[in-house]
């Protein structure tokens, strides 16, 4: 290990320099506070050795300035006798362990011996964490634009924790595949990830869904059904569409979120709650806490951390690269050899509104690749018919470029005509004008 010796006292510094030394460690020395923090600048220690009492700079005032360069470094502190109040004060500021003096040196090598091992087992830690993190980019997970990329390293931030997460985004966005993402990246990975669709299940078959019952708990239940939540013991459980949770099962579900225990429908044994939860939805639960029909209280607690998934046209970097994905993936699945998508072909995807996100270019293309009939996808594979031609300009009057210009501006913003002017740069007023004038209609899918 490399240690910096502190100490004002000569005899003490050569004294612990030689014992360490003789060890096989690499030692520095250091006689004032000031001079150690000079050093530790510029070249870094694993541990530091210091007394705590010295003139100007004192160990504890030392140890911080340190700290904030590195925290990752280790601290024994040196303390004289009846001064053990400091060394409590040391040990809240991070030290690790503080001897008495005169020194016992079987002593600092035992504390030493605990450094290594404790070093050792933060680089496998470290190690784990960057295979988990490479999984995750192994993992077909296409994040390239400047958006996706901030939701993964939100992703991999809050993947080790246990708070509720709830994903936010239009159909499509990729909501499911993150819920896993998270799950996998967490430390719960050895645990069962547990997905569920709230959406158009009647309330006692959420429930029993979601809870399991005891055996005759109501007509029917002839054997005992272990429910989902249970099944995600220590694991995930994945909530979509939470949005369409009836009002009643929304009271129970706060229950058990509260009480960390839940009970099989008819049963009164509690049984423990050992989950992560995710929860998404593409609804405005907003709207629907002010309408009465979701409770704020349960929002507040699924929604501890927010992802939001931006729609596909707001990360057009990200087409081209899905799109090659998933050419690749039907090719093989399909058994056939496709190089990719022709130049003209890829322009029209990037823009192309896609009202239903990765999904829809994931259909898109799978149905290309199937159609296909050389082995580049072409533009007559690509049903996308409300796409407006490009502009070819040479040839055009002026009114006939502009009127293609709204109009692609339009179906791109999804007929938002304020954002639409913006990004014209005219005033709304003189965007509606045009579009009469134009006499453009809104193309419905
Ligand atoms: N970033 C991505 N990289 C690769 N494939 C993706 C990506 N995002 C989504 N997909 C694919 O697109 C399809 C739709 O994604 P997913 O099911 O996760 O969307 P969703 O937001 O849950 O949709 P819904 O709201 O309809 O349930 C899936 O087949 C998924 O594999
Ligand atoms: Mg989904």
């Amino acid at each position: 290990m490399h240690i910096l010796i502190v100490d004002d006292e000569e005899s003490q510094r050569s004294l612990l320099a030689g014992f360490l030394g003789k060890k096989g460690h690499k030692i520095a020395t250091a006689g004032s506070g000031r001079e150690a923090i000079g050093i530790n600048a510029a070249s870094g220690f694993d541990l530091v050795i210091m007394d705590m009492k010295m003139p100007e700079l004192d160990g504890i005032e030392t140890l911080e300035r340190m700290k904030e360069i590195d925290p990752e470094t280790y601290f024994v502190i040196l303390t004289g006798y009846g001064t053990v109040e400091s060394a409590v004060q040391a040990m809240k500021r991070g030290a690790y362990d503080y001897l008495n003096k005169p020194i016992n040196l079987d002593e600092l090598e035992l504390i030493i011996e605990r450094i290594l091992k404790e070093k050792d087992t933060h680089r496998e830690l470290e190690m784990l964490r960057a295979q988990v993190d490479d999984n995750f980019r192994s993992d077909t997970f296409i994040a390239e634009s400047p958006k996706m990329q901030g939701v993964l390293s939100l992703v991999s931030r809050i993947a080790r924790s246990d708070s509720s997460v709830m994903l936010l985004g239009e159909s499509g966005t990729g909501k499911d595949m993150v819920a896993r993402l998270i799950h996998s990246a967490s430390r719960r990975k050895g645990g069962r990830f547990i997905a569920i669709s709230c959406a158009a299940l009647p309330e006692t078959l959420l429930e029993s869904e979601l809870f399991g019952y005891e055996r005759g708990a109501f007509s029917g239940a002839e054997k005992r059904k272990i429910g989902k939540f249970e099944m995600a013991h220590r694991g995930t459980i994945f909530l979509d569409e939470v949005g369409d949770i009836p009002v009643s099962t929304q009271v129970k579900l706060l229950r058990v979120l509260q009480d960390f225990s839940f009970e099989r429908l008819g049963g009164n044994t509690p049984i423990e709650l050992d989950v992560r939860l995710i929860t998404a939805t593409n609804q405005d639960l907003k709207k629907k806490i002010i309408e009465g029909t979701f409770r704020e209280d349960l929002f507040y607690r699924l929604n501890v951390i927010t992802i939001t998934l931006p729609p596909l046209r707001e990360r057009r970097e990200d087409i081209k690269l899905l799109a090659d994905h998933f050419v690749d993936k039907y090719s093989k699945k399909c058994g056939r050899v496709i190089k990719g998508i022709s130049r003209g072909t890829l322009d029209k995807l990037v823009r192309y509104r896609w009202p239903g996100n990765v999904r829809e270019l994931e259909n898109v293309t799978e149905r290309a690749v199937v159609l296909c009939r050389g082995d580049l996808i072409d533009s007559a594979d690509l049903p996308l018919e409300d796409l407006p031609a490009p502009v070819h300009a040479a040839d055009r009057s002026l009114a006939g470029i502009e009127k293609e210009h709204i109009v692609r501006v339009l179906v791109e913003t999804g007929w938002n005509l304020s954002t639409a002017a913006e990004r014209l740069g005219i005033h709304r007023n003189t965007l509606r004008t045009k579009i009469r004038q134009y006499g453009i209609e809104k193309t419905v899918r």
